[in-house]
């Protein structure tokens, strides 16, 4: 998953629009982007428009938002969605491993009511939305198979800490938030899922976005969140790996291939050992994935 876009799940004219933007994955929102006295329309909306879209062939991913697990409302999101099989569950606020155990045990039981087979509902945590969040980031690995990435926000967490903002005038982020964004890095490699970049809510800053998605992919993120259909392609582009890339990354598996008793070699007047194998190896499992390779 390159690019998820974000659509709000009271406004069926966006999911229309969402549909056919390019999107590897949709996130139809149930929590911030929806109003509480929209939730329950929501819901039914979503229901009928995952229903829909999985007759369609070739569509994009459809994970939806839930509101967090303390909000009373998760059951009532659960309940209407589960048995239309949504590919995955964003699950905002998640403050720990446990979070996505006990997620996964309420979808487990949900399809097994439902006949949806045994496991199939993804999992996608939001997991720096809260300072508490920050300590416990370690116990996402092996917390369920279910965990497909994991992704950061520094809005919620913003305003759980009480900052005035969190970004410098340049745009980039002030340090509490550079330090989430690096453990949520971690987390997702410690765990052996993708790290998701999260989003950039200047939507008409085509520049900024630009910058912000060739920093994630230099760092190891995979893809980013999008809030707007206009950021798709952009998102798209950025982490499909080029023509040359690809190349490079051939030619080190290449290398290594050809000589198995080597530990360390010359690639292109490139000193690569194990370390740049699986980074190629990785490099070429992204462009297969997005259909470059
Ligand atoms: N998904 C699908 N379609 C979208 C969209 C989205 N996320 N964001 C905008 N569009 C559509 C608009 O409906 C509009 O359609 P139209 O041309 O048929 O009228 C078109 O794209 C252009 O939109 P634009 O006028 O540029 O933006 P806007 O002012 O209508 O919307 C936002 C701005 C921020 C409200 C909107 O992008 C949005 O709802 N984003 C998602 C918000 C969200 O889910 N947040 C939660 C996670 S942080
Ligand atoms: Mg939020």
């Amino acid at each position: 998953m390159r690019s998820l876009l974000f659509v709000p799940g009271d406004s069926e004219k966006k999911f229309a629009k969402a549909m056919d933007c390019g999107a590897d994955a949709l996130i139809l929102d149930l929590e911030d982007s929806v109003a509480p006295a929209a939730k329950a329309a929501a819901r039914g909306l979503v229901r009928r428009e995952i229903e829909a879209a999985r007759k369609i062939k070739t569509r994009p991913l459809i994970y939806v938002r839930v509101n967090p697990l303390d909000s009373g409302l998760i059951e009532a999101d659960l309940d209407a969605l589960v048995p239309v099989q949504p590919d995955g569950i964003m699950l905002p606020k998640s403050r720990h491993g446990q979070d996505i155990m006990h997620l996964s045990t309420k979808l487990a039981v949900r399809e097994a009511e439902s006949d949806v087979p045994d496991g199939v509902v993804a999992i996608l945590p939001i997991a720096t939305e809260t300072a508490r969040a920050l300590f416990d980031l370690g116990s996402y690995a092996g917390s369920s198979r279910r965990l497909s990435g994991l992704s950061w926000g520094a809005e919620d967490l913003s305003a759980d800490v009480g900052a005035h903002s969190n970004r410098l005038t340049d745009g980039s982020y002030t340090d509490p938030y550079r330090l989430a964004r690096s453990l949520a890095l971690f987390a997702a490699a410690a765990a052996e899922v993708a790290p998701i970049d999260t989003v950039f809510i200047n939507f008409r800053d085509k520049e900024g976005l630009l910058a912000e998605c060739e920093a994630a992919l230099r760092d190891g993120f995979t893809g980013k969140l999008a809030i707007h259909p206009d950021q798709v392609k952009p998102i798209n582009a950025a982490f499909t790996p080029s023509p040359q890339a690809i190349a490079r990354a051939r030619a080190i598996v290449q290398a290594f291939a050809e000589n198995p008793h080597l530990g360390v070699i010359g690639v292109n007047g490139e000193m690569v050992d194990r370390p740049h194998v699986r980074r190629a190896e990785r490099l070429l499992a992204a462009g297969k994935l997005a259909g470059a390779t």
